[in-house]
């Protein structure tokens, strides 16, 4: 037996307001046509008044507690990934964790913008076989819109806002065909923070600042360092890529998606899609997306399932688990 981190539940939130692409082009000089051929975007929310990182946070944890059926109580530890937290500081973690009425666990926040929540996944996995808690809340939650520049037709298009979130439990598994997350690899390399970034900070500017990026160089990054990382957690956890059920990436741009699923040879079928319908959420996309895959029925108990991302930084990481 291996003492490994199984996903006992999922969960996700969105906000009431849903945005169409067509809304866009009365904001920006965009059409319809140009965003859904360039990214396969075509509708995204955005929060509205008394909607925070926080808050959509709350509901995706209570959501993923109920469908694992675990208490508040139990929970140990609560990571949350987010590059748009609700106060500078504290962690939103600790905001999530008062309304959940838990008193006393560990409680942090992870900024690795859209990796975070691999990022975040990986840090409690590594907790929980290492003893420091049992039960963890994984959750990446973004208001992306409130940092962006709704007058950047390059950057305003792509992003949305929601959460996901994950109750992660450290259990004695099979060692060769137990459930849990089988293999995990992180990346960041700090010298292309020019490609994708925030023009503030509370050190800087003293300002939040707005989201700039160079889309075509982070786009080819991204599918190189998305290739190369699913193949590493593939080969740690000694796993053929014809094995793999589902893979559910970033969602940041359908054309992405389909880059990186070619350069593996994987069926595009298997990959979960849900880019069209909430843009890039940021840390929030891939517990958005892996939620939407169990709850419509796609991804069952016992599936070898990839998770990966790529973001700011950047950062990239990937995950292989058996669901
Ligand atoms: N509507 C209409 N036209 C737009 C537009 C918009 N929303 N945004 C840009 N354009 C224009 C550009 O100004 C450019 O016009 P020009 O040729 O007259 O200069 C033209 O469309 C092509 O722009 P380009 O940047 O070459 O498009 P692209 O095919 O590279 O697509 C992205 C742009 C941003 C969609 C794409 O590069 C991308 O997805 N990059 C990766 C982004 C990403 O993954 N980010 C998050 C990582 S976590």
């Amino acid at each position: 037996m291996t003492l490994r981190s199984v996903i006992e539940g999922t969960g996700s939130a969105l906000p009431r307001r849903r945005v169409d692409n067509a809304e866009l082009a009365t904001m920006v000089d965009t059409s319809d046509e140009w965003i859904v051929e360039r990214t396969g975007i075509r509708t995204r929310y955005i929060a509205g008044e008394g909607e925070t990182t926080a808050s959509l946070a709350v509901e995706a944890a209570r959501n993923a507690l109920d469908a694992a059926g675990v208490a508040p109580a139990e929970v140990d530890l609560i990571i949350l990934a987010t590059a748009t937290p609700d106060q500078t500081f504290p962690a939103s973690a600790t905001i999530v964790q008062a309304a959940l009425g838990i008193n006393d666990c560990v409680a942090f926040d992870v900024a690795a913008v859209c990796s975070g929540f691999l990022y975040a996944l990986t840090v409690a996995d590594n907790m929980l076989r290492g003893g420091g808690a049992k039960t963890a809340l994984v959750i990446g939650a973004e208001t992306m819109s409130r940092i962006l520049d709704w007058e950047d037709r390059t950057t305003c298009v792509l992003f949305g806002d929601g959460a996901g979130a994950v109750v992660l439990r450290a259990q004695e598994t099979d060692d060769h065909d137990g459930r849990g997350i089988l293999a995990s690899k992180l990346h960041a390399d700090g010298r292309h923070n020019g490609l994708l970034n925030v023009d503030g900070g509370p050190s800087t500017t003293g300002t939040v600042g707005k989201v700039r990026m160079k889309g075509q160089d982070v786009f080819r990054h991204a599918v190189v360092n998305l290739a190369q990382v699913m193949r590493e957690v593939l080969e740690l956890a000694s796993i053929d890529a014809a094995d793999v059920n589902w893979v559910v990436p970033h969602q940041a741009n359908a054309r992405i998606l389909d880059a990186t699923a070619r350069k593996l040879g994987l069926d595009p079928a298997r990959v979960v899609v849900t880019v069209d319908r909430h843009a890039n959420t940021s840390a929030a996309s891939v517990p958005l997306a892996l939620d939407t895959a169990v709850r419509d029925g796609r991804i069952e108990q016992g599936d070898l399932v990839v998770l990966e991302a790529m973001g700011g930084g950047f950062t990239w990481g990937a995950s292989v688990l058996r669901f």
